[in-house]
């Protein structure tokens, strides 16, 4: 009996060793991760021009305010565009790797992620912080997959703008709001050429080429751009296509010849020391001016790609909620701080944009901003870009990147009207949205 009785107290000890045990793993398990959540959040982007820098900084100072508890580690992948960047991204969520979050244009770019299961919805974040009431329809539009939001937005910029330095021109006696048609542009570049400036545009390497294509289709019309982004320009002798090519031909004719090797912020930079007079970019070239101490309309200025006055060529940088991250507490707080008023006020103002919310506070942006945001109201049509991922397959923007970029060297109109539209052909499944722009 006795043995018995003390078999049965060993088993009832061992028992509550094992559950204490167990327990206390769990609890130990349960604080570290806890701790690990609350520390840490780390996320991908390409921001590391000067601009960007300033406007980055800005946003996680925001953060950090109001999370003083989470330190942020910021991934910097250099690559304007997000070309590099989404290299070294992709197979890390398709492996389950995902950082907490990664820098990613809203749309089209951001779909095989949600194709592949690999993103969960952010409508919570949509829904506690109201942002249906405050962020544009357009923009709430891109942030969306089958009724659902899978994207935060930070900003909104416009990409079909010409920026220029002051200086040149008015020593030059060119006034930019007279060059609305390619014509007077060519002309303007002629009399800055026949005056000693050498390459009065100056461009940059592979994407920004097909910045400037894009921004010359935009010039052809509404219709000729919707055509685009739905994938229907498809016969090597469409006119307007043609027409596009022979516009940009002539542009690198008065082009830099070493734009192949660089970078969007160098090619400002020469504008900003007068070694050129225009670059077509977007209006993050207005983050590389100002902190360069320059001042809109007294240093530089700009005006829209000629042809193009009425529309808004919109390029929106978002953050996702990806699945299988580390932080999912943090990831939280930051897609927060993303689309709040304070975040966006913070970033927008430096990196050249406006903020995607419509209760901005004007006073914190430049004249160039202010400007912005009443085309952006006034603006007849809203163009998706697809070299900024929004409008049309990844697998588009990246293979156009590459025809153009071969085009900005060979020149060869008929081989890259071909090139282009059997490659628009052979990929059309893939353009899923059917864009109405007009
Ligand atoms: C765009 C991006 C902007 C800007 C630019 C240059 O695609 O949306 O935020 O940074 O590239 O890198």
């Amino acid at each position: 009996m006795k043995i018995k009785k003390q078999k049965l107290r060993k088993k009832l000890i061992l028992f509550i060793l094992i559950t204490i045990a167990i327990m206390g793993g769990l609890f130990v398990y349960f604080l570290s991760s806890q701790k690990e959540d609350t520390e840490v959040l780390v996320f991908y982007h390409w921001w590391t021009s000067s601009g960007e820098q300033a406007a980055l900084n800005a946003l996680i100072e925001v953060f950090s305010e109001q999370n003083p508890d989470v330190t942020v580690i910021p991934t910097p992948v250099s690559g304007g565009g997000g070309f590099e960047l989404i290299e070294i991204i992709k197979p890390l969520v398709f492996a389950r790797e995902a950082p907490d979050a990664f820098q990613m244009h809203a749309g089209y770019e951001t779909k095989p992620y949600f194709e592949a299961g690999l993103l969960e919805s952010v409508d919570n974040i949509w829904k506690s912080e109201c942002l249906e009431k405050v962020i544009p329809e357009v923009v709430q539009s891109m942030c969306k997959f089958n009724g659902h939001y899978y994207s935060v937005p930070i900003d909104i910029h416009r990409y079909n703008l010409v920026w220029y330095n002051k200086e040149l021109l008015d020593k030059n006696n060119i006034n930019p709001a007279e060059l609305t048609t390619w014509d007077s542009f060519f002309e303007a570049c002629d009399r800055l050429k026949g005056n000693g400036v050498e390459y009065p545009v100056q461009i940059g390497r592979d994407w920004t080429e097909a910045h400037l294509f894009e921004s010359i289709i935009a010039s052809q019309g509404i219709d000729f751009y919707e055509d685009w982004v739905n994938g229907k320009i498809t016969s090597p002798n469409n006119e307007m296509l043609l027409n596009s090519l022979k516009i940009f031909k002539k542009y690198m004719s008065y082009a830099n010849p070493d734009y192949s090797s660089l970078e969007w912020n160098e090619v400002t930079e020469r504008i900003i020391n007068r070694e050129g007079a225009f670059n077509v970019m977007g209006d993050w070239a207005n983050g590389e001016f100002k902190v360069s101490g320059m001042v809109y309309n007294k240093d530089y200025g700009t005006f829209t790609v000629p042809g193009t006055g009425k529309m808004y060529g919109l390029v929106i940088d978002t953050f996702q909620r990806p699945k299988y991250i580390k932080h999912a507490t943090n990831l939280e707080r930051w897609l927060k701080v993303v689309g709040s008023k304070e975040g966006q006020d913070a970033f927008n103002p430096w990196k050249g944009s406006i903020s995607a919310r419509i209760d901005t506070n004007i006073s914190k942006y430049d004249l160039y901003q202010k400007l912005a945001i009443f085309d952006f109201i006034s603006a007849q049509y809203m163009l998706p870009s697809v070299v900024h991922g929004s409008g049309a397959p990844e697998s588009f923007r990246v293979k156009l990147n590459k025809i153009i970029s071969e085009f900005a060297t060979d020149l060869d109109i008929n081989k890259t009207a071909k090139t282009l539209t059997d490659y628009t052909k052979s990929i059309s499944k893939e353009f899923t949205t059917e864009w109405q722009l007009n």
